[in-house]
């Protein structure tokens, strides 16, 4: 296998579908360095590719993944924080253009929490266990979630569980809207999957761009962002797909997305 630390597969039901599996078992899926540079060349690689329409990362049953690997970071001095820009890489898997389905079960704390909130849709299981806890450690967030966190489920609560630590359950975060949907647990991975089908079924260029859309409303006024919205609104009528999939809803057919 070209990785150590994760597992990079097609979806047989659908080729267009990525799933990307943290596989670090005995830390409950820290995250080390090796995690983070396989974890970003794989979604980069796989965000390349147009084969590939929707990109899925899980964990394990019990740990989607515990935080940033402790025992790594515990020696580390400020320069070499500094110098080697620690944990920056992780900000290029924001960057992916392709949808991403994070599909979280058990723990999701600290930078999993933050490597949760990085993806497009957030499932949880009902076992799944977020929190910030990093201030018990000394430290704070550094994989954004101070500000991510923030962002998805306002000051109250971020800084309730940025300060103190604690940590939200399934249903705590579902209505605090951090994660769009609870599943049984059992079920978890079946359903991103079906969730990272349905995207992957879409036109990529769309997807794409209607993933931009969204993500600049975290970067930009409501008129520019509206403004925004509106060019790529404009722009998809030079697309096929849009004649596909307006002639295919007239005919009443499925449309055949060729992605351009
Ligand atoms: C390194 C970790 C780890 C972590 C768990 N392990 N979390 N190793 N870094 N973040 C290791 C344990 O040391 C242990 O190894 C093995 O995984 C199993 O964990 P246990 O603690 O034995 O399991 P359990 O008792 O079930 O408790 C689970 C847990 C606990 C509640 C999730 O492991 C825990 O509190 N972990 C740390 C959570 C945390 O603080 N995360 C934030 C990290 S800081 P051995 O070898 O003993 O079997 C962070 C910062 C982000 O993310 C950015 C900062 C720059």
């Amino acid at each position: 296998a070209p990785y150590e630390t994760i597992l990079v597969e097609r979806d047989p039901e659908n080729e267009r579908v990525a799933v990307l599996t943290l596989n670090r078992p005995e830390a409950l899926n820290a995250l080390n360095l090796t995690v983070m540079d396989e974890v970003v060349a794989a979604a980069e690689a796989l965000d390349r590719d147009p084969g590939v329409g929707c990109l899925m990362i899980t964990g394990s049953e019990r740990a989607f993944a515990a935080g940033a690997d402790i025992k790594e970071m515990r020696p580390r001095g400020y320069p070499e924080m500094y110098l080697t820009d620690w944990f920056t890489a992780w900000d290029r898997l924001g960057q992916v253009r392709t949808p991403t389905v994070a599909a979280v079960s058990g723990y999701a704390l600290g930078g999993g929490c933050e490597l949760a909130m990085l993806c497009d849709i957030l499932l949880a299981a009902d076992t799944a266990v977020f929190g910030q806890p990093e201030i018990k450690l000394g430290v704070i967030p550094g994989i954004g979630g101070s500000q991510r966190l923030t962002r998805a489920i306002g000051k109250a609560k971020a800084m309730e569980l940025c300060l103190t630590g604690r940590t939200m359950d399934a249903g705590e975060a579902e209505r605090a809207g951090l994660v769009s949907r609870i599943v049984p647990a059992g079920e978890l991975r079946a359903e991103a999957l079906a969730v990272a089908r349905t995207v992957a079924g879409m036109s990529k260029p769309v997807a794409m761009m209607a993933k931009e859309a969204v993500n600049r409303a975290f970067e930009t006024s409501l008129a520019e962002g509206v403004r925004f919205e509106r060019r790529l609104f404009h722009a998809l009528f030079a697309t096929a797909d849009q004649k596909e999939g307006m002639a295919a809803f007239t005919e009443k057919r499925p449309p055949e997305f060729t992605h351009h």
